[in-house]
């Protein structure tokens, strides 16, 4: 088998950790059950590039389950758990391309590494696997179904793509399930962050001022877990609608610039690019902690961070002590890269389930459909979403009332008022 890892001899600490996530995992090993029996994917060829967690352990484990060839590479280059990697290689037989700290190149190399097994069915986070297909790899395109894109980010690519007339397959947004991006998105990005924050620097969040850029799903989450331990949160953003949105929810509102002087924690969340910018860092507290929470190293302008540096040092694990020309100190966690995964696990694998189990459905529906898809990019089918919630309330104990015959009918009426 072809394959790039760390160190095979991390399997047995990966396959716990593996393990350990599955407990959590209900719906996605409900669908594994099924997949074993039903075989929906047999002798399909799926590339993922997805973060390699023990979470999406379950995941490609699932569509192995369901018949699929799974090739994988990681999804961004400090994301990767070198222990599920090994496991994945040696307990499950399933390549991986992924090392954790792997240079930019490496990473693309891997993301070749994955096209070049001719993949069908195409699984990405952040859309570098659709990109780097359209761009370094066109003659490859002709074997693909279909395609299916976890977070934000790669969704917005994605529609430009569409939007451009280039995309070549059809995509299905598993961003757009309400079971992806009002849990994982919101809950999960909330807590990981905040876990991230704290595994590598160990500071108390309470009593703290928590500066919050981008006020989308995963601000929502991220505001809502800091004022829960403690901090005064300042939200900051560009929309309008948004803005008052977090007015409203209790949050100090004001422009970056403002904020700059007042954080002792810095978040960014907004997948737009250079949000934290040099006239920032110039305003900010000796001892700021900045991170970056959103897909891409993109959001915290660390060349201009460079350029008013003298003098740099690693002062712990994914913590890096910038001394500024003003003799103040700022602290950058894991390079600008996505603190939850870097510095920490990513979300936690209850949330995981749902936005794995629409990867795993949506995948058979794309199978199912076949042809029938146009080069677009499609929301995940209400039935699949609906499905998801119902199996994660079930797998709670959690039961509901059902509508009755009139109310069923009330609903699609229009001559009853008061
Ligand atoms: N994205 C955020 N958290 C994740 C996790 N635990 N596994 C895979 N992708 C993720």
């Amino acid at each position: 088998m072809n394959y790039h890892i760390k160190d095979e001899g991390l399997a047995e600490a990966g396959r716990l950790r593996i393990e350990w996530a599955a407990k959590s995992m209900p719906v996605l090993n409900q669908i594994k059950e099924r997949f074993l029996k039903e075989r929906p994917l047999e002798g399909v060829h799926v590339g993922a590039c997805l973060h390699v967690t023990t979470e999406t352990a379950s995941l490609v484990q699932t569509l192995k389950a369901g018949g699929a060839d799974v090739y994988l590479c990681a999804s961004n280059p400090l994301s990767t758990q070198d222990d599920v990697a090994a496991s994945l290689v040696k307990d499950s037989d399933i390549p991986v391309f992924a090392i954790k700290g792997e240079d930019n190149d490496t990473y693309y190399e891997h993301v070749r590494a994955v096209l070049d097994t001719g993949p069908q069915i195409t699984m990405d986070d952040g859309a570098d696997l659709v990109s780097t297909l359209h761009t370094q790899r066109k003659e490859l395109l002709g074997n693909v179904i279909g395609g299916t894109e976890e977070t934000t980010t790669g969704v917005i690519r994605l529609r430009a793509m569409a939007s451009d007339g280039v995309l070549g397959y059809p995509i299905v947004a598993v961003n757009d399930a309400n079971t992806k991006h009002l849990f994982d998105n919101r809950y999960g990005t909330g807590q990981s962050t905040l876990d991230g924050f704290i595994r590598s620097t160990n500071r108390l969040i309470a009593g703290s001022t928590f500066v919050v850029a981008g006020y989308g799903w995963c601000g929502r989450g991220l505001a809502m877990r800091a004022r829960g331990m403690g901090a005064r949160v300042i939200v900051t953003e560009v929309e309008p609608l948004k803005a008052i949105e977090a007015v409203m929810d209790g949050y100090q509102v004001m422009p970056m610039i403002e904020a700059a002087p007042l954080g002792d924690f810095f978040c960014t969340v907004t997948g737009d690019m250079n949000v934290i910018r040099k006239e920032h860092f110039l305003k900010m507290k000796d001892g700021a902690i900045v991170a970056n929470s959103g897909h891409f190293n993109v959001e915290l302008d660390l060349k201009a961070l460079e350029e008013l540096t003298k003098k740099k040092r690693t002062i712990r694990e994914y913590v890096e002590e910038y001394s500024l020309i003003n003799e103040r100190r700022i602290y950058i966690l894991g390079e600008g890269r996505l603190v939850n995964l870097a510095t920490a696990e990513g979300h936690p694998s209850s949330v995981m389930d749902m936005s794995f189990a629409n990867q795993a459905l949506c995948s058979e529906y794309i199978i199912k459909k076949g042809s029938g898809l146009e080069n677009r990019v499609y929301s995940v089918p209400k039935e699949i979403d609906t499905e998801i919630a119902r199996l994660k309330l079930l797998s709670m104990g959690i039961n509901i009332d059902t509508l009755t015959q009139e109310q069923e009918k009330y609903l699609v009426s229009w001559n009853m008022g008061t």
